[in-house]
């Protein structure tokens, strides 16, 4: 237990069915834990915006300060945390959520926010009948998943959850049925004799795991969320001596139980694993500044300080990498690209045109192959990689080569004057920060973009 100080034990319980007992289950399950064991944390709260969770457990007068939407807004859960009723935690329910849904950028976004959350104990969530993003994200965040089925169509429905576990690569193994809301008079002739251990066998015959313990539909429950107080009452204090009282003893037990024997929750190998991804980006990022030319690489002068960096170049074996200036560039399509035939001053409104063109183009050179060796293909691509220009030139690699072909040679010149299999990409940086492109997120974009060309060259 000693990880738990900082990371959560997540129980998500969830379900696309409204109305199987979700939020009874996740309630009540919260206060039987705290009532197993007073100095354990347990905390909740919920996806849904029926704001039970804040009837069953706000104290009277309480201030609150922050919901459910905070903590997905970045918040640290820690601080988002009010103490409740019966001693569990909870986070304030929030109906902005829907809101929010957009700005989830797929489904591990709840996992990163837990982990960092400083939340100790046993977390539980609870979650709206639906599978939105919402729910996939408290899925993807739990060491266990309580899915309540009643009946057969809430059974087949579970099908879903467990798929997506599947396509997610989690472990089927953490997802768990809880037959509730069974009513124990059903009884039928033969091997199944009532509903529970019907609803067991398929499970089991499905290949789902399903709980021994279930709860029975009890008309009590049924009383204490719904009466003429309009209060919710804990089973744990106004149904003792029932059925479901014991069957909430024994699944928290268990609950807490399978706590214990987690010595590393998934908010503490989520963390660790974010780290070593941040370390891992790290020394990438470093990695490509390494290898960087020293010198400009079209006119070889060593960069400095006061260079006008304005172009990354990179070869598609990734064996040359280095910076470009931004006159030099302009030059070089102007005198080998253009082919115009004097030198054009700073102040000329074409090399202006050509400059400010070319910061919004990506461009490629690719050596003729085959029945074309002694060529060079020059390619112009917008920043999303639509091709715009395509001019082909002679590439003359003899000691008294041209800019253009010196340019293919210096950069993609390999093993005895031989050109290598490879074409060259010059994309342009921002001046103030050249090596941004080289940070994880931008270098990935750019990949992404140099193989979009790729496909379109080499068609
Ligand atoms: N064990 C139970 N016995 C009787 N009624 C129950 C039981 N559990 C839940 N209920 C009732 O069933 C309804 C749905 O329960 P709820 O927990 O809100 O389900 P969900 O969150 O899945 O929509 C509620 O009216 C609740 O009072
Ligand atoms: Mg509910």
């Amino acid at each position: 237990m000693r990880a738990m100080e900082k990371y959560p034990y997540v129980i998500t319980v969830s379900s696309e069915k409204g109305g199987v007992g979700k939020t009874t289950l996740a309630i009540n399950l919260a206060i039987f834990l705290k009532a197993l064991d007073e100095d354990l944390p347990v905390s909740i709260f919920s996806f849904d915006n029926h704001f039970t969770i804040d009837k069953m457990f706000s104290i009277k007068g309480q201030k609150l300060t922050g919901s459910v939407a905070d903590l997905l807004l970045e918040t640290p859960g820690r601080d988002l945390l009010h103490t409740g009723q019966y001693g569990v935690n909870y986070i304030p329910s929030s109906n902005s959520l829907p809101e929010l849904r957009g700005s989830f950028k797929g489904p591990m976004v709840l996992a990163r926010l837990l982990a960092m959350a400083d939340i100790p104990g046993i977390l539980i969530v609870d979650t709206r009948p639906d599978l939105d993003i919402m729910t996939q994200n408290a899925l993807f965040a739990a060491d266990r998943v309580l899915v309540p089925i009643k009946d057969m169509a809430s059974m087949d429905n579970c099908r879903n959850i467990f798929e997506l576990f599947d396509k997610r690569g989690l472990d089927r193994k953490s997802l768990t049925l809880v037959p509730c809301l069974i009513d124990e008079r059903i009884k039928f002739d033969g091997m199944f004799k009532d509903q529970k251990t019907l609803l067991k066998a398929f499970a089991i015959n499905r290949g789902y795991r399903c709980s021994d313990t279930f709860i029975s539909k009890s008309p009590k429950v049924e009383s204490l969320n719904t009466n003429p107080e309009g209060k919710i009452y804990p089973i744990l204090t106004h149904g003792r001596g029932t059925d479901v009282f014991s069957q909430f003893s024994s699944l928290a037990d268990l609950t807490l139980q399978e706590c214990r024997e987690t010595t590393e929750p998934r908010a503490l190998l989520f963390d660790k694993w974010q780290k070593e991804e941040d370390q891992r980006k790290k020394e990438a990022y470093f990695g490509r500044l390494t290898g960087l030319k020293s010198e400009c690489l079209v006119c070889g002068r060593e960069l400095s300080q006061d260079s006008q960096i304005a172009y990354y170049c990179e070869s598609s074996d990734s064996a040359t990498c280095g910076y470009i200036e931004a006159d030099c560039f302009t030059s070089f399509l102007v005198s080998a690209i253009f082919r115009i035939g004097r030198e054009l001053p700073a102040e000329d409104p074409t090399r202006l045109m050509i400059h400010q063109t070319a910061r919004q183009s990506v461009f490629v050179l690719t050596p003729g192959e085959g029945e074309a060796p002694d060529t060079v293909d020059f390619h112009r691509f917008d920043l999303e990689g639509n091709p715009l220009l395509k001019k082909t030139y002679p590439l003359n690699l003899a000691p008294e080569r041209d800019e253009l072909s010196g340019m293919v040679e210096g950069t993609l010149g390999g093993y005895e004057g031989q050109l290598r299999d490879a074409f060259l990409m010059v994309h342009p940086v921002n001046g103030e920060n050249p090596a941004s492109i080289l940070v994880e997120d931008n270098y990935r974009e750019m990949m992404k973009l140099k193989r979009r060309i790729a496909e379109q060259i080499y068609v």
